[in-house]
């Protein structure tokens, strides 16, 4: 089967598409056929850097596809499944045409979106979930997200606006604007010289850009992003887990219409050099989904 291996740390030259063995599921295990997956930024981070598994390694964390060999019984055959599957920890990268992951890890697949388009959601929405619960929104708060528009930004301002918060962006440039007040923010900026001083109750970092003069006295500073904490108190990082409960509530928020995937670029596995060089650039406003 094909899968999308580094052998060692670099552009993307490194990416080569390979034929591997096919892996055999364990005990609890369900082997997976994959339709699609999507980049996110670990993805190129652990292809450049030298961080994650031993080398050679497979890439990818989002998975979504059919089931096809199962090990566990709450799994059949033909079921439509999406995972995260935490790669640089594990080795289990996604980006192969067959993977095989701990039945814990999978949740059923969205029935309002192709398999493809479901791809976007994994890491993104359980990272967008869990940093909020960690920004401990109180209803009615103000809440600053920056990166509005990224791939985890997106999705944290709609889950934000669920819980009843008053949701502003901070975007990257002035023509982002408009699409951060489609997701439902109340305000969008896009210069961080213009937020209002002292005036969120929380701040939900997913842009590394210090923003902490517009936290209100005793918010909360929540940042996703690999940049040093401002020298705020109690401000903290999010680091995603995997968390199957909680895909399976983003799942049912996008069947019954509450959240939206935006899709900016699909490419075929076979372009995945060029599916990197595009989401390396920036300026998307969407995802960028892989397909096999
Ligand atoms: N801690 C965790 O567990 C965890 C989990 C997921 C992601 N992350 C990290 O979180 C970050 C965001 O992930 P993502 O998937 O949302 O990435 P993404 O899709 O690339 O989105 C990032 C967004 O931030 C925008 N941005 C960049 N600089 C900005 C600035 N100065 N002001 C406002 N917006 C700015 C980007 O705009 P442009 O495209 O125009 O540059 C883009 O819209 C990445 O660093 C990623 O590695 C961490």
């Amino acid at each position: 089967m094909r899968a999308v291996q580094i052998d060692r740390h670099g552009g993307p030259e490194v990416l080569t598409v390979r034929h591997i063995p096919e892996p055999v599921p364990a005990e609890g295990e369900v082997l997976i056929a994959v339709t699609a997956s999507s980049l996110n930024p670990v993805d190129w981070k652990t292809r450049a850097w030298e961080v994650g598994p031993p080398l050679p390694a497979t890439l990818g964390w989002d998975l979504a596809g059919r089931v096809v060999a199962t090990e566990d019984p709450g799994y059949q055959v033909g079921d439509e499944v999406i995972a995260m599957s935490a790669q640089i920890a594990t080795g289990r990268g996604t980006w192969a045409e067959l993977v095989s992951l701990p039945a814990h890890l999978l949740a059923p697949a969205p029935t309002s979106l192709p398999l493809t388009e479901a791809a976007a959601l994994p890491l993104a929405g359980t990272t967008a979930l869990q940093a909020l619960r960690a920004a401990e929104l109180g209803p009615g708060e103000r809440l600053l997200i920056t990166g509005a528009v990224g791939g985890v930004g997106a999705l944290a301002v709609q889950l934000a606006r669920h819980t009843g918060a008053q949701v502003d962006a901070l975007v990257s440039r002035p023509e982002h604007r408009s699409a951060a007040l489609e997701l439902g923010a109340e305000r969008a900026w896009h210069r961080t010289a213009d937020l209002p001083t002292g005036h969120y109750h929380a701040i939900l970092d997913t842009a590394g850009v210090d923003t902490s003069n517009a936290l209100a006295r005793n918010g909360r500073y929540v940042s996703i992003s690999d940049t040093p904490l401002p020298a705020v108190p109690g401000a903290r990082k999010s680091y995603v887990q995997e968390n199957a409960t909680d895909l399976t509530h983003l799942t049912e928020l996008i069947d019954t219409g509450d959240l939206r995937l935006r899709i900016a670029e699909h490419h075929s596995v076979t372009h995945i050099r060029t599916a990197h060089e595009h989401f390396e650039a920036g300026g998307l406003l969407g995802k960028v989904l892989i397909t096999f």
